[in-house]
């Protein structure tokens, strides 16, 4: 892989759009990801993230304003994406949940150019840095898209449509009152189940034991997924994850890594 993925972006040059101070109400990237996609539509929903303010760096900003016309999705709920468009071929798609800041997604893209990453998160500053990152690594099978996940499987995608389904490191909200908010529950896989074709793998990984014992629990329980481990088993990390950003600093404070490999079954023939 070419060491230019981790090379970082020129800052924008004065008089360049990325360096323009907004004047009140002005959108923060006129051509790039909107604030809040969907709106209100599905606004009763209880999410699997928080809202963070982080700040965008000149070469992230810049990124965002070039490459996001070309290889941004808002997810905005309201029209059904046809994903060979969206890549520009029929090659297999794998839908990355929660990308972060994209260093392990863009490594995961430049090791398999032969299948479509369509890479999900509302972090914007981590948006213009995987756009960063593909430019610069020459990827051409990396999409970002800009809102909630679960709107995206939803009300974008068709049955079937996609051959993978990747959640790194999702948000562990160990606080029992919040656990409502955790990605990983029955009514996600059944919803993910019907947008995945059978023998998809779902692959999830985190460093928070409680949440991976929930994980292993409700993935074995459900009826739409098989465990590709024999013994019914966490896996062993596949040498095609490299460690993730989030991934690192739990391993720094000890905590331990669980991976899991679930396959999408064949359809049921109900009634
Ligand atoms: C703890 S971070 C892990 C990031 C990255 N996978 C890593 O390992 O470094 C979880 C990420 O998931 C994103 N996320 C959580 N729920 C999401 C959803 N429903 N749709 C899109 N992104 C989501 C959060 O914004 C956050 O960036």
């Amino acid at each position: 892989m070419s060491d230019s993925l981790n090379s970082p972006a020129a800052p924008p040059a004065p008089g360049d759009p990325a360096r323009h101070t907004r004047a009140k109400g002005e959108p923060r990237f006129p051509d790039g990801p909107k604030a809040d996609p969907a709106g209100s539509h599905f606004e009763r929903r209880i999410r699997s993230f928080q809202p963070r303010r982080s700040r965008v760096t000149a070469g992230q900003a810049d990124a965002l304003q070039r490459l996001w016309p070309k290889w941004g999705l808002d997810i905005d709920g309201q029209r059904v994406i046809d994903l060979a468009e969206l890549f520009g071929n029929d090659r297999p798609v794998v839908l990355e949940i929660g990308f972060g800041m994209g260093e392990a997604t863009a490594r995961m893209a430049a090791g398999d150019p032969d299948t479509n990453i369509l890479a999900v998160d509302v972090h914007t500053p981590g948006q213009g840095n995987l756009l960063g990152l593909a430019a610069r690594g020459g990827l051409t099978n990396v999409r970002v898209g800009n809102g909630d996940a679960i709107i995206l499987l939803r009300e974008m995608l068709r049955p079937d449509s996609l051959d993978g389904l990747r959640v790194y490191f999702p948000d562990p909200w160990p606080k029992k009152r919040h656990h409502k908010r955790r990605l990983i529950q029955p009514e996600f896989l059944t919803l993910a189940a019907t947008r995945l074709r059978p023998g998809a793998l779902l692959h999830c990984a985190t460093d928070w034991e409680p949440y991976a014992e929930q994980m292993l629990d409700v993935l074995t329980a459900h009826p739409d997924f098989e465990n590709t481990q024999p013994d019914g088993g966490f896996a062993p990390r596949p040498e095609f994850r490299p460690l993730t950003r989030f991934e690192g600093q739990g391993l720094d404070k000890g905590h331990v890594v669980n991976d899991l490999l679930f396959r999408r079954v064949p359809h049921r023939q109900d009634g």
